[in-house]
């Protein structure tokens, strides 16, 4: 799957899920374009790469800065062919204890961002003849821990945005939803550590999933390749699971 002399654009790509994407992506000999808030991760994550990566600071949530942040994509490598919206914020809180400044930054980030990357980066698109839109979903768009009212509600209308930029703009340029189960990174790594016991709640986490582990980043980076990749070109418009069976199993039968 040769992403040679393609330009990749990954959002939130200086640490976890969006550094494992950066990785496969740059292993398959694109060239990554990495927009983050943090500064250092982004420059050590480069440093590590070598060539063949640029990272522009940017906070998604600012169209100035995302408008800005595509053209520099473009004008670095000659274009964008594949989109990652993958920065998003997580913060644990139900309906009646989200406040409104609580619901507004994480729409802010995990919605009205992928909505302002997509918006600026499909015209590059566009003008090479097509490209590809990753969604960074979550299994929460289909399930729901306690406590995640915003963030369950924006992974949930990322599907929306991902049928809507399917439709749209067929039949050149597609888009797909990738939905995570637990993955292990920074996000969370933070939620275990803040629990009131960490190593429980982790194992907790693992036991939800059939595979019996934590995702790791690369496994969804893999998937994030393939599906903009041409060996994924039949796949628009829906979201995939990529959980490692989370949810499947409702329950034992009590059968000896
Ligand atoms: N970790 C999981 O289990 C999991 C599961 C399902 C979905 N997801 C989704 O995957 C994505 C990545 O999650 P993660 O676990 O790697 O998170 P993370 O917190 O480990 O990394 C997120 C990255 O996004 C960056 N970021 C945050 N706000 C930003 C902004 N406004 N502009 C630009 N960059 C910003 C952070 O600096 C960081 O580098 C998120 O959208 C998350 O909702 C994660």
């Amino acid at each position: 799957m040769s992403f040679k002399n393609k330009t990749v654009v990954v959002t939130g790509g200086a640490k976890g899920i969006g550094e494992g994407c950066a990785r496969i992506f740059h292993r398959e000999n694109a060239n990554v374009v990495i927009l983050d808030v943090d500064k250092d991760a982004g420059a050590a994550l480069g440093k590590k790469l070598g060539d063949r990566n640029l990272f522009i600071e940017c906070d998604i949530s600012n169209e100035n800065q995302v408008e800005a942040a595509m053209k520099s994509a473009a004008e670095a490598f000659g274009g964008i062919d594949v989109l990652v919206n993958n920065a998003g914020i997580m913060k644990y809180a139900s309906v009646t204890d989200t406040t409104e400044e609580l619901w507004d930054a994480i729409m802010n980030v995990n919605l009205k961002g992928a909505f302002l990357c997509a918006k600026h980066a499909i015209p590059y698109m566009q003008k090479q003849g097509g490209g590809v839109v990753i969604n960074m979903s979550s299994a929460q768009a289909f399930m729901a821990q306690d406590k995640v009212a915003a963030y369950a509600t924006s992974k949930t209308a990322m599907l929306g945005l991902t049928r809507s930029i399917a439709v749209d703009y067929a039949p050149n340029i597609r888009c797909v939803a990738l939905c995570p189960g637990g993955i292990d990174t920074p996000l969370n790594r933070e939620a275990f550590a803040k629990s009131p016991d960490p190593a429980a709640t982790e194992q907790a986490t693992i036991d939800l999933h059939l595979v019996q582990r934590l995702g790791t980043p690369e496994d969804i980076g893999e998937m994030a390749v393939f599906a903009a990749s041409e060996k994924g070109s039949f796949l628009n418009g829906h979201p995939i699971k990529i959980d490692g069976g989370i949810g499947v199993k409702i329950g034992g039968s009590g059968a000896k």
